[in-house]
């Protein structure tokens, strides 16, 4: 660690020329439009029309109209004066049953999209998968299944023959841990499902579609582009004699399942073992492991908070206070015995405990893990109960978050790490999965009745730093 304010609120920082300050959004958060122009179900509308799953029977039918709006939106990015937009595509709209056709009115739209953002000097970083799977892909078995990888190769490569042109950055996947855990393991994202076993082979197929999306983009892409993932990392502290096992249990199942095959050509053994009475792995087949391995440009990193895990001696009651809402079934299959203990403040309105010190570890950690690999921050940043009064959201605590946070890579560049860029989530408020629309992540509030937008100072005091490149005082 370096010296500094202990607080991360150092001040004088200047972050590089070529530094890429950015905001994210996904589609199903942002877009509506749900049933327009041939876009068709996606698990999570599904999901959010099952009864108990989301917060206040919320959906995304209309979320941000950004589907209708998007003009404006770019017009604010440009306005911030922010050097990249991270986006996502949506499966349903460009491909509406997971496979056959294209739609060509849904690459319509994304080609508007990114053409706005050319236009107005922004680079595309395209996501291709943030969680929208097409139902009738879930309804021949979803994740677990093998083909949905296959399927989502022969998706990659429709948006990378029309977008291919003007795309500088594709990422294949976002937070596949929370595709298959929280969605077949826990239960308290899309499809739903509670499933060790389906969990397991899920997490497995997207590693494969991740592979076989990168060498279907490549095949197809006429241009020098750059090829990433993002991933959600879990930081982890261990408390008690056996809180470094309980750690290095979670760091299997929740990272190197993740970064074993992407990055170094194999499941982590101990992961293997852990998991051995959930599954013998047979669904890997001979080849998946060299199709996985793609080389990356950058790796995607997402982090908001930390967490603190302890083996549970089996006396009294397991504790999981691990943030995953209300979840009955555990996403950590093969990790029974770790328990999850409530840790200092302060905390976000997610409940999330806010810990700059994670994010410095979490780089120094990936770059000693992967020493050549750069890396940008595809997410980080926080929600809050913003009041907005008289056409003002006095924002002072995300200003700070992301102030402490920006610190902390800051001084994990100073360290070495070979940090590329950062996309503040996120630029507008919007439908935060099972909780809905009632927590608010934008930098740019959003009126959910007349659907107007109003920077929040956050965002304004982002603004500064994107354009100077120093941390305002
Ligand atoms: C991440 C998701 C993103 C958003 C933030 C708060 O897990 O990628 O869509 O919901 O959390």
């Amino acid at each position: 660690m370096t010296s500094g304010n202990p607080d991360y609120r150092d001040s004088g920082l200047r972050f590089p020329e070529g530094f890429l300050f950015g905001s994210a959004t996904a589609s199903y958060q942002i877009e509506g439009a749900a049933a327009e122009d041939g876009r068709l179900p996606s698990i999570w509308d599904t999901f959010c029309r099952t009864p108990g799953k989301v917060r206040g029977g919320d959906n995304g039918d209309v979320a941000d109209d950004h589907y209708h709006r998007f003009d404006q939106d770019l017009d604010l990015l440009k306005d911030l004066g922010l050097d990249t937009y991270r986006f996502s595509i949506a499966w349903p709209r460009v491909q509406p049953t997971g496979s056959g056709e294209a739609n060509q009115a849904g690459l319509d739209f994304y080609s508007r999209l990114v053409d706005g953002m050319l236009e107005r000097g922004i680079t595309p970083i395209a996501t291709l998968y943030h969680w929208d799977l097409p139902q009738p892909l879930e309804d021949e078995g979803g994740w677990p299944a093998r083909h949905t990888a296959e399927r989502f190769a022969e998706y990659a490569a429709i948006v990378g023959r029309h977008l291919g042109d003007r795309i500088g950055t594709w990422t294949t996947l976002n937070e596949p841990w929370c595709s298959a855990f929280l969605g077949y393991g826990a239960g308290v994202h899309a499809p739903g499902r509670t499933d060790p076993l389906a969990a397991l082979r899920a997490a497995h197929h997207l590693n494969l579609a991740h592979g076989l999306g990168v060498q279907a983009l490549r095949s197809v892409v006429p241009r020098d582009a750059q090829y990433s993932v993002t991933l959600n990392f879990a930081v982890l502290r261990g408390d008690g004699p056996d809180g470094a096992d309980a750690a290095r249990q979670i760091d299997a199942v929740a990272n190197r399942i993740f970064t074993g095959p992407m990055l170094t050509g194999g499941y982590p053994a101990d992961l293997l073992a852990d998991t051995a009475s959930v599954t013998d792995w047979s669904f890997v087949q001979d080849g998946d492991l060299v199709d996985i391995a793609q080389p990356l440009d950058v790796l995607g990193v997402n982090y908001y908070n930390t967490a603190l895990v302890s083996l549970w001696d089996g006396v009294g009651e397991k504790q999981m206070a691990d943030n995953h809402g209300e979840a009955v079934a555990s996403p950590y299959p093969g990790a029974d015995r770790v328990q999850f203990l409530p840790q200092p403040g302060p905390y976000t309105a997610m409940g999330w405990n806010i810990a700059p010190d994670g994010l410095e570890q979490l780089l120094l950690s990936l770059r000693e893990q992967f020493p050549d690999q750069p890396l940008m921050i595809t997410e980080n940043g926080a929600a809050f109960d913003d009041v907005l009064e008289d056409g003002r959201v006095a924002d002072a605590d995300r200003i700070d978050y992301l102030r402490r946070h920006f610190t902390a890579a800051h001084r994990a560049m100073r360290q070495g790490v070979d940090l590329r860029g950062y996309q503040v989530w996120s630029l507008l408020d919007n439908f935060e999965w099972a909780y809905g629309y009632s927590k608010r992540f934008g930098i740019v509030h959003v009126d959910y009745e007349t659907l107007e937008r109003t920077p929040k100072d956050s965002a304004l005091w982002y603004s500064q730093l994107a354009t100077s490149h120093m941390i305002p005082e």
